[in-house]
């Protein structure tokens, strides 16, 4: 450990030489310092007022050196100082973070620079409010598909070939594909009710699935039309499903989308792969109910089909474990513009797909 020694000789070379030793000593004990209890030690020992190697040297060399030598002395003297105290300064800046200066061109009060929010397009929150609601009763979400087969979209839903049913889907085919036989076509799903097949093939009932997804149809765009759009399709079966299951079932739902104060109604329809099959309307949320544009005076919206699963479904799937004589279900499948549509108040669906951020903004609040 350095210690400062007494000088007998004040010639430049020994100056120099001890000016050396002293450098060589601090520079090795500033690279030591690693915390801040070292680094006041350090600091202590070289800068202490009383008996620090700064005031020995002070003291030993300075004061104690002949009138002839002091001028020279003085000058070395002082460059150690300057010396020693940028070595303990700058151990303290290692440790510490550095203090920011502000430079006077950086004005700190102006604003800074926002970055727009993102938020659930409408179509995608009315889809997830429809999920939680169900997944809330037991529900979980199945997906499938949205390049169907003919099999699964029509066949196995007991739409068979050439079916009058199956020209009220105005379906999208994929093209180039009358080599293959008509149940392997390809083609864009126009619902999402494949997604009951697909799922019955794959588990064993009891089943309560709600499936997501997009559809297309050949529609051309208008106010209430669009060749792309959204449905949630629902199935639940189970030993002894009945048609009050389903109607207490949907009524929650609406309920729980549209507010209490939502009525449902349930008239006799019509669909290939349910027996009996029902629409199901609610109550006119902009009139409440008295008429007025949104319902064409009637009261009543219609939102969705409905019905009890066609024996012929489970048919295609009996060896899976669903024998139509033991089990009973029910499915839904509602489309998710309209209800958008009716929770937001919007009249016109193409501004679902337009794209305008004043749209959006305007609705994601
Ligand atoms: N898939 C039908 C459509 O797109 C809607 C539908 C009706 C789905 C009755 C169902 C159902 O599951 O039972 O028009």
């Amino acid at each position: 450990m350095y210690t400062v020694p007494q000088l007998t000789d004040f010639s430049g070379q020994a100056l120099n030489a001890e000016k050396e030793r002293l450098t060589d000593a601090v520079e090795s004990e500033a690279a030591a310092v690693k915390d801040e209890a070292a680094q006041k030690l350090f600091r202590d020992r070289w800068m202490a007022r009383k008996n620090g190697i700064l005031t020995q040297v002070n003291d030993l060399w300075l004061k104690a050196s002949p009138k002839e030598a002091k001028r020279d002395v003085g000058a070395l003297v002082n460059d150690i100082k300057i010396l020693v105290e940028s070595t303990v300064d700058a151990t303290a800046l290692g440790l510490k973070p550095q203090s920011v200066t502000v430079s006077d061109r950086l004005d700190i009060t102006l604003p800074g620079i926002r970055r727009p929010i993102g938020a659930e397009h409408p179509v995608l929150r009315t889809m997830n409010d429809v999920i939680s609601v169900f997944r809330a009763m037991g529900y979980s979400v199945a997906e499938g598909p949205e390049v169907e087969t003919d099999f699964y979209n029509f066949e196995a839903l007991n739409f068979p070939p050439n079916h009058p049913a199956r020209d009220t889907q105005d379906t999208l085919t994929i093209a180039d594909q009358e080599s293959k036989p008509l149940r392997e076509r390809l083609l864009l799903r126009t619902h999402t009710s494949p997604v009951q097949i697909r799922t019955m093939e794959q588990q064993k009932p009891p089943v309560r699935i709600i499936c997501p997804g997009k559809v297309h149809r050949r529609d051309t765009p208008d106010a209430s039309h669009s060749p792309v759009f959204h449905q949630v399709e629902g199935l639940a079966v189970d030993t002894n499903i009945t048609f009050s299951d389903l109607k207490g079932t949907l009524d929650h739902a609406m309920k729980a989308l549209f507010g209490s104060a939502v009525k449902t109604r349930f008239f006799p329809s019509f669909f290939p792969f349910t027996e009996p099959s029902a629409d199901v309307a609610i109550s006119c949320i902009i009139c409440g109910g008295k008429g007025c544009r949104t319902c064409k005076q009637t009261g009543w919206v219609e939102l969705m089909g409905c019905g009890m699963v066609d024996p012929s479904v489970f048919d295609f799937v009996k060896d899976n474990g669903y024998d139509s004589t033991k089990i009973s279900g029910f499915a839904f499948g509602m489309g998710v513009e309209r209800l958008a549509m009716m929770k937001y108040g919007i009249d016109d669906i193409q501004l679902l797909f337009q794209g305008d951020v004043r749209f959006l903004q305007q609705e994601s609040n």
